[in-house]
């Protein structure tokens, strides 16, 4: 079944959805992204999202395209549209269409607007959180900025075909000898009762979804760490596990094929899968 999606003003049948050929994000990745979970028709951090939104968009000096009330008007439209249960909602904003130069076109260009939907019915009963997932670590080669959340991803869709040619799900990525994040998602683990994730910076996506479960983990009277460590010391510790908006909290039991803890899912880990569903269900709007 076509879905509606929504371009700069517009909810249209994809079929019938266009954005020009000098679109900047097209020419350029010179465009920025969120993507939002929706579970049981509602929405998932919104807030967050949106703020980190006007983030990137400042951090670029590229103009926001809509109000955040209309923003979440949108969000809401397409739920509705296209009948969302579970799934997600990719919102995209580029700097627009130019002739294409280096330098950003003047700054009254209209920039782009895009949001479509990805139904994933069971999203947050996906099989994989019994399981757990197998990574690999490889060099992060991303640019400086992780922190921007640009649709420059052509390096982390490199990492997950590398993942999956060595048969496992996805990587960690490793700069001078330290973990910074997975391709798509932050990365954990767990030693005692502590948590311990890289520091915010730049050479990371801040996310929304971390931010939360390190929230819950210090409500918890969990310890958490926030430090870089080594695809060593995750290989020793008791659990490891990722975090985004489309896997929530995801347990991780192999990297570079040493099974971490026992092999299976930890309780840690379990536990704030759990409290984060719990509480970001219940704050869902
Ligand atoms: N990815 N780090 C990177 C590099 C990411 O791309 C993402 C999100 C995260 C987690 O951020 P959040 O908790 O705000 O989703 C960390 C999204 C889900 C994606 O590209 O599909």
């Amino acid at each position: 079944m076509s879905r509606t999606v929504y371009v700069n003003g517009d909810y249209l049948p994809e079929e019938e959805a266009k954005v020009s050929v000098f679109d900047r994000g097209f020419l350029f990745a010179d465009g920025v992204y969120e993507v939002t979970s929706v579970l049981g028709g509602r929405l998932i951090d919104f807030e967050g999202h949106a703020r980190r939104l006007q983030r990137s968009l400042a951090e670029l000096e590229m103009k926001a395209p809509v109000e955040a009330n209309e923003l979440l008007e949108i969000h809401r439209e397409l739920v509705t549209r296209n009948g969302i249960e579970d799934g997600l909602i990719y919102l995209q904003v580029t700097r627009g269409a130019a002739d294409r130069d280096f330098a950003y076109p003047a700054a009254d260009t209209e920039p782009t607007l895009v949001l479509f939907t990805q139904a994933k019915p069971g999203l947050a009963d996906s099989p994989a959180a019994k399981t757990g997932i197998k990574v690999i670590s490889i060099p992060d080669r991303r640019w400086g900025r992780r922190d921007i959340k640009t649709v420059q991803l052509l390096y982390p869709s490199m990492g997950k075909m590398m993942a999956k040619a060595a048969g496992c799900d996805d990587a960690w990525m490793v700069e001078d000898g330290q973990v910074t994040e997975g391709t798509s998602n932050n990365a954990y683990i767990v030693k005692g009762n502590a948590i311990i994730t890289r520091h915010l910076g730049t050479e990371i996506l801040h996310g929304i979804t971390r931010a939360a479960v390190l929230r819950f983990a210090r409500e918890a009277q969990m310890q958490v760490e926030e430090r870089p460590f080594t695809i060593e010391e995750a290989q020793g510790a008791d659990e490891a596990f990722i975090t985004s908006a489309s896997a929530f909290v995801m347990p991780v039991v192999e990297i570079d094929g040493t099974a971490i803890g026992d092999g299976r899912p930890g309780t840690v880990t379990a536990r704030l899968r759990e409290v984060y569903l719990d509480e970001m269900r219940k704050a869902a709007i």
